[in-house]
């Protein structure tokens, strides 16, 4: 599929030679002559990338880039400069433009920095694949031997097989979402997606709209019709995280929705029905909101038609050595590590702490220790730091990463190479251009990049540019 691009200039001669220009690369082009007319077609087009120029009669670039930024954060846009307006080609990076282009424009230099764009947005979204991918995957291996923990793999297993509405309470870190991805792909829905809810991540009117969906016009800023994410789950499993946090006026709503599998869209009088398995989770306790006024029974009657209690990994201590041969095989491939074991002292030091951030704390732990260690079996020496912490059951007391900051950090490990590879890359191109310019003079280069002439001298010599081939 062919990407499109739209050109915002006012100038037609200038826009079409850079449209013939990019329709030879094997681009979509189309070609808005002001502000106004770009933020008709993007409204009505989904573009992958906005070339626009700053200075323009009416609305201006880095006023179409607000407008941009506002309505969808994604989208790549490249500003075009004049020659010395290096000013508004920095407050458009601030803005948040990917990178700038100056006028006269060398065609060249144009369909590589748009190479480059399109090749930086392919690494954004291979994180955001990682992501999914990897929360996925984890779905795959509940791990777990103790007797308290069999009953629940029994439960996951019988009730994957229906439609029912399943409940899991738990602490932070039981594994409350790891079971509600056992459930859903080890049911029958498990080829339509499984889609997940933070209820405590969004204010009222958002998570109304994120759940239900709105039409255009519904409110300021819904330019355009939304899914919401029951539309989305359609034959596939809703997971609603942190339920105890549904604000008490939808609660109603989503009642209405889970009882008749219909609902209406924000803004609109068009009932929507739907086909969704519901799992919803929690770690407070929904009896006391209930006495508080904080929940409504009749929701928590509808959602608690097969409950799933995940206790604390300091009653199942069984279950310890079992997960810890489970992440030592898991980081062994993650870390492309061979350890092959651990010490007995060490893990009687693991059986007899508290856990109160559960087997995410365990987990994160064992993957500390293993990047730390250099032979082939963990010693006690790694897990030194528990024997500071409190042992006794004081919860809350320690931070507790949600799952997905802990994905954040993973991800984070495996994006930085190469997002390091690109900023620095990013820095070459500008320096090159920049010396471009001033023909390999530094002095020069550093009064127009606004850089202090030592460090530039030092940056590039660090990248290994030799100004001396830009004198001719
Ligand atoms: N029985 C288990 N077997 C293997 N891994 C587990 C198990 N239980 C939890 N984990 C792992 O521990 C981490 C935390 O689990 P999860 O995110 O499901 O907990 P949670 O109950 O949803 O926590 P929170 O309430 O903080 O959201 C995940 O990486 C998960 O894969
Ligand atoms: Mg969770």
């Amino acid at each position: 599929m062919k990407k499109k691009i739209l050109i915002v200039e006012n100038e037609s001669r200038q826009a079409k030679l850079w449209m013939t220009k990019l329709e030879e690369e094997g681009y979509k082009v189309d070609w808005a002559e002001n502000g106004k007319t770009a933020c008709d077609k993007i409204s009505q087009e989904n573009y992958h990338l906005i070339l626009s120029d700053i200075r323009m009669p009416q609305m201006d670039g880095l006023q179409l880039l607000d407008w941009i930024r506002e309505r969808d954060k994604e989208i790549p846009v490249i500003m075009i400069t004049a020659f010395a307006d290096v000013d508004s080609a920095v407050r458009a990076m601030k803005k948040g433009a990917y990178d700038y282009v100056k006028k006269p424009i060398d065609l060249e230099e144009l369909t590589q920095i748009i190479g480059k764009v399109f090749r930086m947005k392919v690494l954004e979204e291979e994180n955001v694949y990682l992501k999914n991918e990897l929360s996925r995957k984890s779905g795959m291996l509940v791990v777990g031997e103790s007797a308290e923990f069999k009953k629940v793999m029994d439960l996951i297993a019988k009730v994957a097989k229906t439609k029912s509405t399943v409940l899991i309470n738990g602490e932070t870190g039981t594994g409350k979402e790891l079971v509600a991805n056992a459930i859903h792909y080890n049911s029958p829905r498990k080829n339509a997606p499984l889609v997940v809810v933070n209820c405590a991540a969004l204010p009222e009117n958002l998570l109304e709209s994120e759940l239900f969906g709105h039409i255009k016009g519904a409110f300021t800023g819904a330019y355009e019709d939304k899914k919401g994410k029951f539309a989305v789950a359609n034959s596939g499993t809703l997971f609603l995280d942190e339920i105890g946090a549904i604000p008490v006026n939808l609660q109603s709503k989503l009642l209405r929705a889970i009882e008749n599998q219909q609902f209406e869209p924000v803004g609109s009088t068009k009932t929507v029905f739907c086909d969704v398995r519901i799992i919803a989770a929690t770690n407070i306790d929904l009896k006391k909101a209930i006495e508080k006024g904080e929940f409504r029974e009749d929701l928590y009657y509808r959602l608690n038609v097969f409950p799933i209690y995940l206790s604390p990994l300091r009653q199942r201590t069984g279950d310890i050595p079992y997960l810890v041969e489970h992440f030592i095989k898991m980081y062994n491939i993650e870390l492309k590590k061979e350890i092959k074991g651990i010490e007995k002292e060490a893990l009687d030091v693991l059986m007899s702490y508290y856990w109160p951030g559960n087997v995410r704390e365990l987990e994160n732990i064992m993957e500390r220790a293993m990047v730390l260690c250099e032979r082939d079996i963990l010693t006690a020496e790694f897990f030194k730091m528990l024997h500071n912490k409190p042992i006794g059951p004081k919860d809350g007391l320690l931070d507790q990463k949600p799952l997905e900051e802990f994905i954040n950090y993973q991800n984070e490990k495996k994006y930085s190479e190469s997002k390091k590879k690109f900023i620095s890359s990013f820095d070459k191109n500008f320096l090159i251009r920049t010396l471009k310019e001033t023909k390999g003079n530094i002095t020069k280069a550093s009064h127009i990049s606004g850089i202090d002439r030592k460090n530039l001298y030092r940056k590039i010599k660090s990248l290994g540019i030799d100004p001396k081939t830009f004198k001719n």
